[in-house]
């Protein structure tokens, strides 16, 4: 089946799309991105990523002349063009196309691109847990935005990989903030533990949905900075995020986290999110 995309407010099929080489995206990866999950052909938490699409738009000065309904709608037309019932959808905008120069440039218009793709839920991943390794976050101080500018996430991805780990955890000076494209929680005692939502991380929507089950499920959790030490020493660890859910870290560095086994908090946490989407 061709795949339908959505590109500068018309669906047509993936051949017809024609980025410009004078789009800002291409040239200054000046733009912002979300990744929608679809479960069962239903956007999940698509008012938390409309809001944080929102956010990152007012943090580069980008504006959004489609409305954050007119993009809604776009975005489930699009789901439905392409049939979609379990994957993601991706929606970048860049600042426009206009001759390459740092300046905004006046009267551009933004241009919007999505486009659908199957995905199925990471359950190897999630079962069985993955070993990352640490590495200094040296990304700007503007997390909090989702911008097209993942170069840090990129190298970061990339040198783990080389080192035969499935992700990169973060740090600042010894602090862990995320990984390369997914947050990072610890459990200690069984407090969950994770980075508060500063400019220094992206507010995930499958954080957010964790702490919440986390409440409910009454496991004490406490949004404070921790240590890399804390990390190596911790009972429990997973990174959240909108691929791969909840998924453990079962080693980091080399060394084991807890039992080396996804633990007892995880997994329920797990099967909270697995209930509220319906599994
Ligand atoms: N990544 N932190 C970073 C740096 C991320 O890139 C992501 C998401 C997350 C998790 O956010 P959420 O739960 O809202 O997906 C945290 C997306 C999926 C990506 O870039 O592909």
């Amino acid at each position: 089946m061709t795949s339908i995309y959505w590109y500068d407010n018309a669906f047509l099929p993936e051949e017809e799309v024609r980025i410009s080489p004078h789009d800002r995206g291409y040239n200054f990866g000046d733009g912002i991105y979300e990744v929608f999950r679809v479960y069962g052909g239903n956007l999940f938490e698509a008012e938390a990523h409309f809001e944080r699409l929102r956010l990152s738009a007012a943090g580069l000065k980008l504006a959004l002349p489609w409305g954050l309904d007119g993009l809604r709608a776009a975005m489930i037309e699009l789901v439905e063009r392409n049939e979609l019932k379990e994957g993601i959808v991706y929606l970048q905008i860049t600042r426009g196309t206009a001759p390459r120069n740092h300046l905004f440039p006046a009267g551009a218009a933004p241009v919007a691109l999505a486009y659908t793709r199957e995905v199925a839920r990471p359950v190897q991943a999630m079962e069985q847990g993955i070993p990352v390794v640490t590495l200094e976050d040296i990304r700007w101080l503007h997390c909090n935005y989702k911008t097209l500018n993942l170069l840090a996430n990129v190298l970061a991805k990339q040198e783990a990989a080389d080192r035969g780990a499935a992700d990169a955890v973060l740090h600042r000076g010894g602090i862990v903030t995320e990984s390369s494209a997914s947050n990072v929680m610890i459990v200690k005692d069984g407090v969950l533990l994770t980075h508060p939502p500063d400019n220094l991380i992206l507010h995930g929507i499958t954080r957010a949905v964790t702490l919440r089950l986390a409440r409910v499920a009454e496991i004490p959790s406490d949004e404070r900075p921790f240590t890399l030490d804390e990390l190596y020493a911790a009972d429990e660890a997973f990174v959240t995020g909108t691929t791969v859910e909840i998924t453990p870290i079962v080693a980091v560095d080399g060394r084991k986290v807890g039992s080396g086994e996804p633990g007892p908090i995880t997994l329920r946490l797990q099967r909270e999110f697995a209930a509220a989407i319906g599994r």
